[in-house]
């Protein structure tokens, strides 16, 4: 199948009926030199695939998007990786608005209607030639049909707005979408990414409860940093930074 209205992303697509992680399979393609910058794999059912932190990703067959992109960002360095997740959640973020009320990116990369839940989530992962960053694979499982989950966190397009979506029709514009935020991250319009990603941010600006090496605080998300960290402001007025692993959302 042919994605005809895009430059370079899914002209090459490899399509699984089912396959444990699109990850996995696109990481394989890309060590064994068979895959381009731009080819896109994407599978019907997605037995194993995999979450940030470890977890499991649950996708029911035919009723989900689960799909990843090979780029190949040779015009940034690793440390600023974290333009390219927010280039990615951008471009998701704007085409899904189009459909469910109010949708935003909790810090890092989840996809979240605030009420009903998660709806979407971004693995990236990286190789290396040598010390040389070479291609990101970047992993996107979207919930689009499927009704019903065994996190309580987790809800569907369908699930929030009743309405069925065509999955073939929605990965089409979701590519085209994907590259022109690709595009702006390769023309450098880093001011652009940052703000617009902020501006759709969970809860930024807003006092909320958090846990930290085992303590419970409020905080207010201020900001993020250049490597992508979570800056929160604490009640004594000062800045705290927290990596991935190191902050829960209460
Ligand atoms: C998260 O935990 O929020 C990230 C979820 C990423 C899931 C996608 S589905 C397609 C791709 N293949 C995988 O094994 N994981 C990612």
């Amino acid at each position: 199948k042919i994605l005809a209205n895009t430059i370079f992303l899914g002209k090459d697509v490899h399509f699984l009926p089912e396959c444990h992680s699109t990850n996995d399979i696109a990481l394989n393609l890309v060590r064994q030199k068979q895959a381009a910058e731009g080819s896109v794999v994407i599978c019907n059912h997605q037995t194993k695939g995999k979450g940030q932190r470890g977890n499991f990703w649950q996708s029911q067959a035919g009723q989900n998007l689960t799909f990843s992109l090979v780029l190949r960002p040779d015009f940034m360095d690793i440390s600023e990786q974290f333009y390219l997740n927010m280039a990615i959640s951008n471009s998701i973020r704007r085409l899904l608005q189009e459909y469910v009320p109010r949708l935003e990116v909790k810090w890092p990369n989840d996809l979240i209607v605030p009420g009903f839940g998660k709806i979407g989530g971004i693995l990236i992962e990286n190789t290396f030639s040598g010390k040389e960053w070479e291609y990101a694979v970047v992993g996107i499982g979207l919930n689009i049909n499927q009704l019903s989950y065994d996190s309580p966190y987790a809800a569907s397009i369908r699930s929030i707005t009743g309405s069925h979506f065509e999955l073939e029709e929605l990965f089409r514009l979701l590519i085209t979408q994907l590259e022109q935020g690709y595009i702006q991250l390769k023309k450098g319009k880093w001011k652009e990414i940052k703000s617009e990603y902020l501006m759709h941010l969970y809860r930024i600006q807003n006092w909320a409860k958090y846990s930290a090496n085992g303590e419970q605080f409020s905080g207010k998300i201020v900001g993020i940093s250049a490597q992508g960290k979570l800056e929160v402001e604490l009640g004594n007025g000062e800045i705290a930074i927290f990596g991935l692993k190191e902050i829960l959302f209460l």
